[in-house]
């Protein structure tokens, strides 16, 4: 039997990061129901072991399931680097889509020299999956993998720009970027929170540097995967965004207008426990 076209797109992520995936959905397929899964309760996934996160994972994916969705999207970097491949087997024939993938696939269609960095959490650069997943597609490419841990609370502070959100980029970057022949061309920006500092990291990296996130082309993606699987919502009326999350309603509205532009409604929001 063929899912319900009205049923949401399900996103999770480990707190507010992933709304940035959100937006870009929301801009490329107005027509969507989404449903956001954010497990504030348990943030930051991007420093805790595989295993962890692949439970945490697996709890944030059987909510959404329970609340019926037609499609998910893990729309959290850390989690599709451990759990993509034990979501997609736990859950089949459920739809399960990442941004990894998508992320790569961009870094490697920008970059000319294949000199390739990766800035991440901890656990996605130890995990290796974006590595991975541009190596396959340009097997000559050098791919140097950067945890920048402290952009994750400066994002959910606001403190996206001017001299400290700069500093911080330099303290982490300069030196992958500095002249010579070895200069990578491409930032790959593989965490959620990232692209909320491309005007600070376009300081660090110069103009001729391609700054690549994943969230547009995984927004993408997921309009390729629904229209091959007969899944978008026809309608002629915009699709509507709800919020679950599993901590602190008020700093999920808080620190969300910083990614989302403005805050969500608060009758858009509940709180869940996993
Ligand atoms: N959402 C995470 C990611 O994209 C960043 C925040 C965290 O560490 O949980 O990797």
């Amino acid at each position: 039997m063929s899912p319900d076209l009205n049923l949401p797109v399900g996103l999770f992520d480990s707190g507010i990061g992933g709304l940035t995936v959100l937006h870009a959905l929301r801009r490329r397929l107005p027509r969507e129901n989404l449903l956001y899964l954010g497990d504030t309760a348990r943030l930051p996934y991007g420093t805790k072991a595989r295993d962890t996160i692949i439970r945490y994972s697996q709890r944030a994916t059987q909510k959404l399931v329970e609340c019926g969705v037609k499609m998910l999207v893990i729309a959290c970097n850390t989690a599709t680097s451990a759990a993509l491949p034990t979501l997609r087997r736990q859950f089949a024939p459920l739809p399960v889509m990442g941004v990894v993938e998508p992320g790569a696939e961009a870094a490697v269609a920008a970059s000319r020299n294949r000199r390739i960095v990766i800035t991440a959490t901890e656990a996605t650069i130890a995990g290796g999956a974006y590595q991975e997943a541009i190596r396959r597609r340009c097997p000559d490419a050098t791919v140097i993998g950067r945890a920048c841990t402290l952009f994750v609370s400066l994002a959910e502070e606001g403190w996206t720009d001017g001299p400290i959100a700069e500093g911080v980029a330099a303290r982490y970057l300069r030196d992958l970027f500095a002249d010579g022949p070895e200069r990578p061309d491409t930032l790959l920006l593989g965490c959620t929170h990232f692209p909320l500092f491309k005007d600070a990291l376009r300081h660090v990296v110069g103009p001729d540097v391609h700054i690549v996130d994943s969230a547009a082309t995984t927004a993408q993606a997921v309009e390729t995967e629904l229209r091959r699987l007969g899944l978008l919502r026809q309608a002629e009326e915009d699709g509507t965004s709800r919020f679950l999350v599993t901590d602190n309603v008020a700093r999920f509205m808080r620190s969300g207008g910083y990614f989302l532009g403005e805050a969500p409604r608060e009758d858009a929001v509940a709180l869940v426990d996993l």
